[in-house]
């Protein structure tokens, strides 16, 4: 996370003063324009910030900086807060923007409740989940998290969360990932302290029967995870963290009060990773683990592929059942379900008839209400194997290959991340 920006009208230092005191004190760091009302590094700081609150006031009213200021946070798609600093009557431009405010600058509080919350969803985490096999999981995890990240430019983090580590191997030849998590520059990390938080500890994943409970600070980004695509400002990037088969260990364990504070670990990592990122997705396993609670109460939204077939209702049916039942009311992730691997013709009657509430009472919730518009189609294109001698780049579809049926494949893979993204972007102002 990084900055909410302040936009505002020439005379307003008090109000101004105030909201920084207030945003300060909420840990929430804040940037503005200067006394100079430079055009080029304010547009740099919208760009780089996670919220946009605007003192509506007499002078911002009529000032065309606060406008394009506006304009570019809109455009970003990034959450906007007015906030009236005066008792001016609303005109203009400003007017139809702030018809909805509720805030104002003499009650900071309840400010400060909405802009935390808009501050802190900005990096929400995602888990890719169904627990049926097979069903597309870590294809959608790996060509969405890509699509979402050419789209926006974003800073994106992939964790492989399932111990048969398949996103890793699908991006990285078998000798380098095994060298990594031999150094526990792997998903372990993120439960127990190891390696990479000092050197000279004994690996967490060499030590099958027990739990290290001791807390850590979180390691820095660039010691834990593993660049696939960009790194510079202006591109944004996508990283991953690497799975590992030793993470099965969670699940065998009856340390009770060992799993607790190894789940409190992760989740602490997982709140840290959310401030160096836009976006954490989880690739997960497809059974009913400790890994499973952990990543459901990590997750703001559950993403689950599913097929076209009767044998998927079952797979959506228990996958919600477990969402309700491992995540507490207030922090429960919502639900999005996605048709993954639909035939190329028409919409099949199985698609029409999920799609129009057929089969809600049969899987016990609104499926059709939790079904995305989008659809990914099936093709030979997603069947990618790793080779020793390609770049990660090469099996993200949204960045490569050329061919027969790309184009759609590519269309549909965008169209479902931009419906994500603005779902996501509902998440945060709700
Ligand atoms: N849209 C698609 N069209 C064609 N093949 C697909 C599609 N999506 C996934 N596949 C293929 O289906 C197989 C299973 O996909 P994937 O590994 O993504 O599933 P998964 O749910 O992650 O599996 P697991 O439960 O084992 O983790 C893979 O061979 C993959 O290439
Ligand atoms: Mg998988």
């Amino acid at each position: 996370m990084s900055h909410a920006f302040i936009a505002h009208g020439a005379d307003q230092f008090d109000s101004l003063l105030k909201l920084h005191e207030a945003l300060r004190a909420a840990g929430i760091p804040a940037k503005y324009s200067s006394s100079e009302r430079r055009a080029d590094i304010d547009a740099a700081n919208i760009d780089a910030a996670s919220l946009m609150i605007v003192l509506v006031s007499y002078d911002s009213m009529r000032s065309t900086d606060v406008r394009s200021q506006i304009i570019r946070a809109k455009k970003n798609g990034m959450t906007i807060i007015p906030v009236r600093a005066d008792r001016t009557r609303l005109t203009g431009f400003i007017k139809e923007f702030a018809k909805d405010m509720v805030h104002t600058i003499e009650e900071i509080e309840p400010l400060m409740t909405t802009a935390q919350r808009a501050y802190r969803q900005v990096s929400p985490v995602v888990s890719v989940m169904n627990l049926k096999g097979g069903i597309g999981k870590t294809t959608i995890a790996s060509q969405l998290a890509a699509a979402l990240q050419a789209h926006t430019r974003n800073r994106v983090l992939l964790i492989d969360f399932d111990p048969q580590y398949n996103l890793t191997q699908l991006f990285f030849p078998g000798q380098q990932a095994d060298e990594a998590i031999a150094n526990d520059r792997s998903v372990i990390s993120l439960f127990e302290k190891s390696r990479v938080h000092q050197a000279d500890l004994t690996s967490p994943a060499d030590q099958w029967a027990t739990l290290s409970t001791v807390p850590f600070t979180p390691a820095p980004r660039a010691k834990i995870a593993h660049s696939l695509l960009g790194g510079s400002e202006a591109v944004g990037r996508l990283d991953i963290i690497f799975g590992q088969f030793e993470i099965s260990k969670y699940a065998f364990s009856t340390d009770t009060s060992g799993l607790e504070a190894v789940r409190a670990n992760f989740l602490r990592s997982i709140e840290y990773y959310r401030s160096q990122y836009d976006l954490i997705v989880l690739d997960t396993n497809p059974n009913a683990t400790f890994l499973t609670r952990c990543a459901l109460q990590a997750t703001d939204r559950v993403l689950a592929p599913m097929h076209t077939d009767i044998y998927s209702l079952r797979g959506v049916r228990l996958l919600n059942r477990v969402i309700n039942d491992q995540t507490a009311q207030d922090r429960r992730p919502e639900l999005s379900v996605l048709f993954n691997a639909v035939e190329r013709r028409e919409q099949s009657d199985f698609e029409a008839d999920t799609r129009n509430g057929v089969f809600n009472e049969q899987v016990g919730f609104d499926l059709s209400g939790k079904l995305m518009s989008a659809a990914i189609p099936k093709s030979r294109h997603f069947q990618i194997k790793a080779r020793e001698d390609d770049a990660p780049i090469k099996r993200l579809l949204p960045h490569h290959g050329r061919g027969g049926g790309l184009r759609h494949i590519r269309e549909s893979l965008i169209a479902a991340s931009v419906e994500l993204a603005t779902v996501l972007r509902q998440d945060a102002s709700a």
